[in-house]
């Protein structure tokens, strides 16, 4: 990663305000970010629990970015330490997904209302999917950032959608908003997608890390979104489809859509 120890002042100028967690499981999920961050304010960057947490303003925003890897332990410990570390005050996860959702595309983009763990099992002491002790299996999405999100996506479908679909030969992405599901598995069959679909019919996606920052950041009471662009459909070609995807779409959706959500963010009173 190509970052400065010694940030430029404005790095650091406000150190009152909290700033922004952005999240991405993968370094080709965070697009440009910490090269903007970079270019527009240096960056600091902090090591803690064998990740780099990269400080600094991009956008307008300042922010604190940083890659959790994959899967809910590393999602749930990435979130818990920008929320105590860092004092993050709204965490904005980064990322693609496979599509579960009938009418969700390769190359469609789905911000996630609510989240959920399909892999959570702890019956018959609770109900399936339900989160021991919290008597919750969903856990929302903060409305007003997930609806700025989404209001980025689609200024950004408007805007580049064409010329992605053109250049990539695809349909227009389209954006989605619904129930995300997460779990500590790469789903890559047909029948593992069916028994998702039967389990929760209203899923459009799937991945390994939202809803377990959903769930911290519920627990904590700190605001979260989670965007997802559809990599593959979670069947046979998963792999394929997602590794190909990975390398050569998925940097140019998150900064794209990073860009028009944070700088609408800058501009929102806090
Ligand atoms: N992220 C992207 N594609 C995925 C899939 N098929 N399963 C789980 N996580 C994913």
């Amino acid at each position: 990663m190509n970052s400065t120890k010694n940030a430029t002042s404005n790095a650091t100028k406000d150190a009152a305000v909290r700033p922004l967690g952005v999240l991405a499981a993968l370094p080709e999920e965070l697009g440009d970010l910490i090269a903007a961050m970079q270019a527009e304010s240096g960056v600091v960057t902090r090591t803690h629990g064998k990740r780099d947490y990269h400080v600094g303003t991009v956008h307008g925003v300042p922010c604190v970015v940083t890659l959790a890897r994959i899967g809910k332990v590393a999602a749930a410990a990435t979130t818990s330490a920008l929320i105590h570390e860092f004092d993050v005050e709204a965490i904005v996860f980064t990322g693609v997904a496979g599509g579960v959702g009938a009418s969700v595309h390769i190359g469609d983009i789905v911000v996630g209302d609510t989240l959920l763990q399909h892999d959570m099992n702890a019956e018959p002491l609770f109900p399936r999917f339900e989160i021991p002790l919290l008597g919750r299996a969903r856990f929302d999405a903060d409305r007003a950032l997930s609806q700025a999100l989404a209001d980025a996506c689609e200024r950004f479908v408007e805007q580049e959608g064409t010329a992605l679909a053109t250049h990539f030969r695809t349909a227009t992405p389209r954006v989605h908003r619904g129930l995300v599901i997460s779990g500590d598995q790469f789903v890559a069959s047909a029948q593992a997608v069916a028994a998702l679909r039967a389990a929760q019919p209203d899923a459009l996606a799937v991945e390994m890390e939202g809803a377990a920052i959903a769930q911290v950041c519920h627990e904590y009471g700190v605001p979260c979104a989670v965007v997802r662009t559809i990599s593959d459909t979670a069947d046979e070609h998963a792999s394929t489809s997602f590794a190909s995807f990975l390398t050569d779409i998925a940097g140019t959706y998150s900064t794209g859509i990073l860009k028009r959500f944070l700088v609408a963010y800058a501009s929102t009173s806090r």
